[in-house]
């Protein structure tokens, strides 16, 4: 068992068991990560039931020290619910539960940035990691990145959830997507264009990791750029394919 002081990861993991939307694989990637790099102040957009907060809870509780923002809007509704998913895995403490009325966390993290930014346009950073895992859309994440880029601390992660998730593929929305996408944006994963098309060309961003399902990206301007690819797994295989089937479905309707 991985236990150095606090809540251990087998301990966070029995509690979480059965709850979406995190896998235990995933909780060990972002504790690890969180052991590893000691950070202070993490930020999540997109809570729903807390599971990714507890486990990064229950990492910045075994290193002792830093606190986890966790933000979703106010009509999100999971049961069971972030609150007593915290409680439960005795990680309450660590963790700020925000709830805010607005359209997308972008208006928020607009009111952060504002309230940190001086008269001559310099903001002062307050996250050393940030995980995105919330609307997994173009038009709201793309902006997102450049707001939290702002209040990332230099040589702070951010981790986009996702990177091959599309609507033509959700189990949920597949049927019912929003009626404004076209056929290609249906298609498309929004979370990799965001992460190759904004992040991996940003000037503060320079080293990146695509480890099949999550794309990290390090603020640290200036470091010569490097990516790293990791070996697809399982579940990105599975999810390619299924991206596949679903062109393939896409094109024979258009044939004759
Ligand atoms: C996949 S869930 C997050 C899972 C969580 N991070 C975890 O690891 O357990 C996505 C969350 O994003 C929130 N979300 C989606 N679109 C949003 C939007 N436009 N504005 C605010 N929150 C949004 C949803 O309410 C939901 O709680």
């Amino acid at each position: 068992m991985h236990r150095i002081a606090g809540v251990a990861f087998d301990d966070a993991a029995k509690s979480l068991r059965g709850i979406p939307y995190m896998s235990r694989e995933q909780g060990r990637r972002i504790y690890d990560h969180v052991r590893a790099t000691r950070p202070a102040s993490v930020l999540e957009i997109g809570t729903a039931n807390g599971v990714g907060a507890a486990y990064m809870a229950a990492a910045l509780e075994a290193n002792g020290d830093g606190r986890l923002t966790s933000l979703d809007r106010t009509t999100a509704s999971f049961e069971p619910g972030p609150v007593k998913v915290l409680a439960d895995a005795g990680l309450a403490h660590r963790v700020a539960l925000i709830r805010n009325p607005d359209s997308s966390y972008n208006w928020w993290l607009k009111k952060q940035v504002v309230a940190r930014t001086d008269a001559a346009g310099n903001t002062e950073p307050l996250y050393d990691l940030v995980y995105l895992d919330g609307a997994h859309a173009w038009d709201i994440d793309g902006l997102a990145v450049i707001l939290v880029e702002k209040l990332l601390r230099p040589e702070g992660w951010l981790v986009l959830d996702d990177l091959d998730w599309t609507y033509a593929t959700s189990p949920t929305l597949a049927a019912s997507p929003p009626p404004e996408l076209s056929e290609e944006q249906l298609r498309e994963s929004h979370m990799r264009a965001v992460f190759e098309v904004l992040l991996q060309a940003h000037p503060a961003f320079t080293e990146f990791r695509d480890d099949g399902d999550w794309g990290w990206a390090k603020k640290a301007p200036g470091a010569p750029r490097r990516l790293t690819l990791q070996t697809a797994t399982a579940a990105r295989r599975r999810r390619l394919a299924r991206a596949l089937r679903v062109r393939l479905r896409s094109l024979r309707r258009r044939l004759p």
